[in-house]
């Protein structure tokens, strides 16, 4: 299923979704608008603030306030790509040149900042002290994440549970955040709040997990961003860790040249996919990935059966599903 059909009941709160990010991302300073425009009107899934419409939908809040919130975690993922997309020395993202291409490396980081900020301003004007927490620590998280990301890059060392810290830290935690926000704004009871947040770390982890695994086996067009990116920058993500395990001496020597090369043509990327394929660690992949799918759905299981808790349910199965 489509994100869109599985969105279908909070599709109006989407659209006034967008009418917030459009209208208050502007400033004084042209750029900052111009780029602001570019990266949130360029075609995102709009995932995450789905995920806080749906569980605030779910617990009963009226979702009209709830437009704000889901524009402001939106804010922050597109200022964490915008930085991301500089860490990466990305080229393309959502099939357009990736912001620090077309604006260069500087605008990027700094109108990330003035993104992050924005969101901050959007969750104060709730005069909710959690609201605020909630979003801070998601930032900090993702900072953090970014940042043992590449303290552990070309690091032959790390393991599965390295790799599954960073990925929760850079991309779960906002996914948790989003799902706990929705909980806060519904004034769900403390029970109800934490179980939301588990079922968005799960779906986090999960939805990481596929990004990984999509990285070797997508090609550029489907999914707007350049396929081999993690291998070219020397990330271990985990179907090379996995290999790196159980593969011979030869093969191993393949994947840590390509890893230090700081360059991939299509025939190294497609050397490296095949051994991958051929030590079964791309679907080790996607089954742990499932694993985290079937734990964000278990955690739905407490609240009564509705239209919500069904598109909750089917994001889970969408995040590993979608093909980018
Ligand atoms: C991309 O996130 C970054 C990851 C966490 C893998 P999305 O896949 O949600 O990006 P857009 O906003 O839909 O492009
Ligand atoms: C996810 O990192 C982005 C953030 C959490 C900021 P990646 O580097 O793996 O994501 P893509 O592949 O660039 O979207
Ligand atoms: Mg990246
Ligand atoms: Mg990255």
């Amino acid at each position: 299923m489509s994100l869109a059909t599985i969105c279908l009941p909070v599709q109006a709160d989407l659209k006034a979704v967008e009418d917030v990010l459009i209208q208050h991302t502007g400033s004084s300073v042209g750029l900052v608008t111009e780029a602001a425009k570019y990266v949130l009107q360029n075609g995102g899934k709009r995932i995450r603030p789905a995920l806080l419409l749906l569980t605030s939908k779910l617990l009963g809040y009226p979702v009209t306030k709830a437009a704000d919130l889901g524009a402001a975690v939106e804010m922050i993922h597109a200022a964490s790509l915008m930085h991301d997309d500089v860490l990466d020395d990305a080229e393309i993202r959502r099939g357009k040149p990736a912001s620090n291409v077309k604006w260069g490396n500087q605008i990027s980081i700094l109108v990330g900042d003035f993104l992050w900020c924005r969101a901050s301003e959007i969750a104060i004007s709730y005069g909710n002290d959690r609201i605020l927490s909630s979003i801070t620590a998601a930032v900090k998280n993702t900072t953090e994440g970014e940042i043992l990301e590449i303290v552990r890059s070309s690091d032959f060392d790390i393991n599965e549970e390295d790799y599954l810290r960073i990925i929760e830290l850079k991309t779960a935690m906002l996914f948790a955040c989003s799902c706990q926000l929705g909980a806060i704004l519904a004034g769900a009871s403390k029970n109800f709040e934490e179980t939301m947040k588990t079922y968005g770390l799960n779906i986090g982890i999960a939805f990481q997990l596929a990004d990984d695994v999509l990285d070797y086996v997508s090609n550029d067009v489907n999914l707007g961003k350049k396929t081999g990116t993690d291998l070219c920058e020397g990330k271990l993500t985990l179907p090379i860790i996995l290999a790196l395990k159980k593969c011979s001496e030869g093969e191993g020597k393949i994947l840590k040249d390509a890893l230090l090369a700081n360059t991939l043509d299509a025939a190294k990327l497609k050397e490296i996919r095949a051994i991958l394929e051929n030590l079964g660690t791309l679907q080790e992949s996607m089954n742990l990935a499932k694993k985290y799918v079937k734990i964000a759905k278990d955690a739905l299981m407490p609240f009564k059966p509705s239209l919500e808790r069904d598109a909750l349910a089917a994001i889970a199965d969408y995040a590993v599903s979608r093909d980018k």
